[in-house]
């Protein structure tokens, strides 16, 4: 059996993997702070994707090991109403294996947010230094915190000395392609008390659109002691394959791929087959359940976003999508989802990227 990395201390790549080695090591247990997840598999934080409604679709499906929240400001967190909330929100029964993300800039609200996420009963607090959204940078949140490691690092400690939970903090490489400066910030963080980190190999401007660099993850992997999840385009098996054994992280974490393919942990991990008739029977769960947790037409609006992810899925994605685009109630979209996908269009094996925005 082989495992890219020992679990003891060592942080080798060893590795010629195959699909039956890649499932068993994504179902082994992995210790975070002092908790505990059954696997290495997990659902990346999506604002506006990773709410609720989704988390309850990618769980009936199989699940992941962690799924994480999409952003929530720190600002609001102490005095949201999660009956209010449209991101703020949950299910009772997620919270042991649900990571609530914020962000922010201030080290004391981030902490008071934290607080408020531990006394929920979230399995942990991750705190966003990736996100590279103008509006966010602009407040010197997300991403801009890469451009001050000292602070970043004040509000890592403000937030581990906040609470027990595990916490973790979800970056990328940095403004500059700068491996070392990368590594860098991966140890200010386990230094600051992080419990785990996510790692996005690309510098900031690049948003979505080049290659991740897996041998940045090797460096940030190499710099500290704390589990990494690697992350960045992680559409097939062989991606997953690839980023464990060249980089030696410990687990993956999987964005728009999650989104097009909810099943796709279930998938890699060995746990669950599917059929044709699973691309049908997500949409309408999903709207179904986005009916359940959300009022019109937000609700519909929450589906719209998740529509081009699934429609990448299909040879005709961009009809698909616009015929899906047409709907303006929950019905209507409801019966252009069982006109579109039954029978079930074909398919593409890797989803059209040009919808992967
Ligand atoms: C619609 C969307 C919303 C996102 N929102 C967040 C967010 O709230 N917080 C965050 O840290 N990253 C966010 N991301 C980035 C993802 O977590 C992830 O880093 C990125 O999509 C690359 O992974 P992937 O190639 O598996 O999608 C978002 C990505 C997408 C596509």
């Amino acid at each position: 059996m082989l495992y890219p990395f020992t679990p003891s201390t060592e942080r080798h790549l060893t590795i010629d993997m195959d699909t039956t080695d890649l499932a068993r090591y994504l179902n082994t247990p992995m210790a975070i702070g002092g908790k505990t997840i059954h696997g290495r598999m997990v659902l990346a934080p999506m604002a506006g994707i990773g709410h609720v409604a989704f988390r309850e679709l990618v769980a009936e499906q199989g699940g992941c090991a962690l799924l994480f929240t999409g952003m929530c400001s720190a600002k609001a967190v102490p005095h949201e109403n999660p009956a209010q909330s449209m991101v703020f929100r949950w299910r009772p029964r997620e919270l042991p294996f649900t990571v609530c993300q914020i962000f922010g800039s201030e080290p004391g609200e981030m902490a008071l947010a934290a607080r408020r996420i531990e006394n929920e009963g979230f399995f942990g607090v991750d705190l966003n230094f990736g996100c590279s959204v103008a509006a966010i940078c602009k407040k010197g949140c997300g991403a801009a915190l890469l451009k001050a490691p000292d602070h970043a690092a004040r509000i890592v400690a403000a937030v581990r000395k906040a609470v027990q939970i595990p916490v973790f903090v979800k970056f990328r490489t940095g403004w500059s392609d700068d491996p070392p400066y990368a590594a860098d910030m991966a140890r200010r963080f386990e230094s600051a008390g992080a419990d785990a980190l996510t790692f996005h190999p690309r510098v900031a401007p690049d948003r979505r659109n080049r290659p991740p660099k897996l041998d940045i993850i090797t460096r940030v992997n190499q710099a500290v002691t704390i589990p990494v999840f690697g992350n960045g385009n992680l559409f097939t098996i062989k991606d997953g394959i690839r980023m464990l054994s060249q980089t030696g992280c410990q687990g993956l974490s999987l964005g728009r791929m999650a989104v097009a393919r909810p099943w796709i942990f279930a998938r890699w991990t060995g746990t669950a087959q599917v059929d044709e008739t699973i691309y049908h029977s997500t949409a309408r769960r999903l709207l179904e359940r986005l009916d359940h947790h959300y009022p019109s037409p937000f609700n519909l609006k929450l589906f719209k976003k998740f529509a081009p992810y699934f429609c990448a899925n299909f040879k005709f994605s961009l009809f698909l999508l616009k015929q899906l685009n047409q709907a303006k109630t929950m019905d209507e979209m409801a019966q252009a989802i069982d006109q579109l996908f039954i029978p079930c269009p074909e398919t593409l094996s890797v989803p059209n990227q040009n919808l992967f925005v």
